[in-house]
């Protein structure tokens, strides 16, 4: 390896969360491969115990991915065609797609500046002067690793008699008044994406809920809607979580709140370093405790930025660089609940440095002067 390539600093690192943990990983993989079943075995149950009980949740379904996961949820929460269902635009293009996919219609929301999640105080606004007919759910996205605002949702969801799905996509371990997230609502998705808290070695996703019925509506939707097997109750879909996933996820949990604690102490020494750089640093709500999915700085200097980043080796990323509604797929077709000038701001000014558990200190020192020097 050449000393330039040593030297590169990723923005993400799957393979080091694996290298950290090949010794558990591949005997796990093992004795998947030697007991000969593949997919909605013993490894996807045991898994499905062990991150319901780590969450505080009653029940965990797993699936083949975060997407999956959104979709089947709404579905088993009836929502369907005909419905709206409000989430924000400042998120991943699969938030709105698996609302598309349960056949309802997404209606886009405004989110706050130190939160980069759901505005609730502008949504009550937004929906006291024109809520949608047949509005049924809201989504909220806990961004970046960041609770949303979740007694506010869920006071606006009483008052208006909706439900509540959380995208717990970027959020395992995140908390709010030592509440996790992924246990507020009436159902969460997570998604175990490699890049992920929690993440595996390809797609994998999980539905938690504390309602049986719930569960078991997502467990046969993930198979066709088989209660019996081959006999479909209701049209489902083939959305099953594999037992090589499962296996890994399981490891992977063992390590994920040392994982999560050494991601609030890169954040840490990130926000020391950069302190007098001039960015907007992230910050947690009082009461929230960040999990650092991303470190995401904010400046109108973005683009100058990352080019100067990437000339030195360090790599970033933009979470996200247009949002979800200017998007061509869905532009003037996701109807919006007022202009959302704050969603379209961020897409030119958000920067996700480096952000990975293995990430050393060292590096996170080397980032920072990167920026300091950009700072001068
Ligand atoms: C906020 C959010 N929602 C949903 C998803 C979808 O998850 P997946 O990629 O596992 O389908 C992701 C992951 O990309 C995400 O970040």
């Amino acid at each position: 390896m050449r000393a330039t390539e040593r030297q590169q600093i990723p923005q993400a690192d799957p393979r080091a969360g694996y290298l950290a943990h090949a010794a558990e990983i591949d005997a796990a993989l093992a004795g998947v491969l030697q007991r000969g079943r593949y997919t909605l075995g013993p490894e996807v149950a045991a898994f499905e115990v062990e991150f319901a009980r780590w969450l505080g949740a009653a029940h965990a379904v797993g699936v083949a991915n975060g997407t999956e996961a959104l979709h089947l949820a709404l579905r088993a929460c009836g929502i369907g065609p005909g419905d709206a269902v409000v989430t924000v635009s400042h998120t991943a293009v699969a938030t709105v797609a698996a609302i598309e996919l349960a056949g309802a219609v997404p209606v886009l929301a405004e989110i706050d500046a130190p939160s980069f999640t759901l505005d609730c105080n502008r949504l009550e606004d937004a929906l006291r002067r024109a809520a949608p007919r047949n509005l049924k759910a809201i989504v909220p996205v806990h961004l970046y690793g960041h609770a949303c605002d979740m007694p506010a949702v869920l006071e606006i969801a009483r008052r208006r008699g909706l439900l509540v799905i959380e995208d717990c996509a970027q959020s395992h371990g995140a908390s709010l008044a030592g509440r996790m997230t992924g246990t507020w609502g009436d159902a969460a998705a997570f998604s175990f994406y490699p890049t992920k808290n929690l993440g595996a070695i390809g797609d994998a996703g999980a539905v938690t809920t504390g309602d049986a019925a719930i569960a078991a509506r997502v467990r046969a939707l993930r198979e066709y809607g088989w209660r019996e097997r081959r006999e479909s109750e209701f049209a489902g879909t083939n959305a099953r979580l594999d037992e090589m996933q499962a296996a890994i996820l399981r490891v992977k949990l063992r390590h994920l709140d040392t994982a999560n604690a050494r991601r609030r102490a890169i954040a840490g020494q990130y926000t020391r370093l950069l302190a007098p750089c001039g960015l907007a640093l992230p910050a947690a709500a009082p009461g929230a405790a960040h999990v650092y999915h991303q470190y995401v700085v904010r400046t109108p200097r973005r683009d100058a930025l990352r080019d100067f980043l990437d000339a030195r080796g360090i790599a970033t990323m933009i979470h996200y660089p247009m949002p979800v509604h200017l998007q061509s797929a869905y532009r003037a077709r996701a109807p919006l609940l007022e202009e959302l000038v704050l969603t379209e701001a961020m897409a030119s000014e958000v920067l996700s440095l480096p952000m990975y558990p293995e990430l050393t200190d060292g590096q996170v020192e080397r980032v920072a002067e990167a920026l300091a020097t950009a700072a001068r």
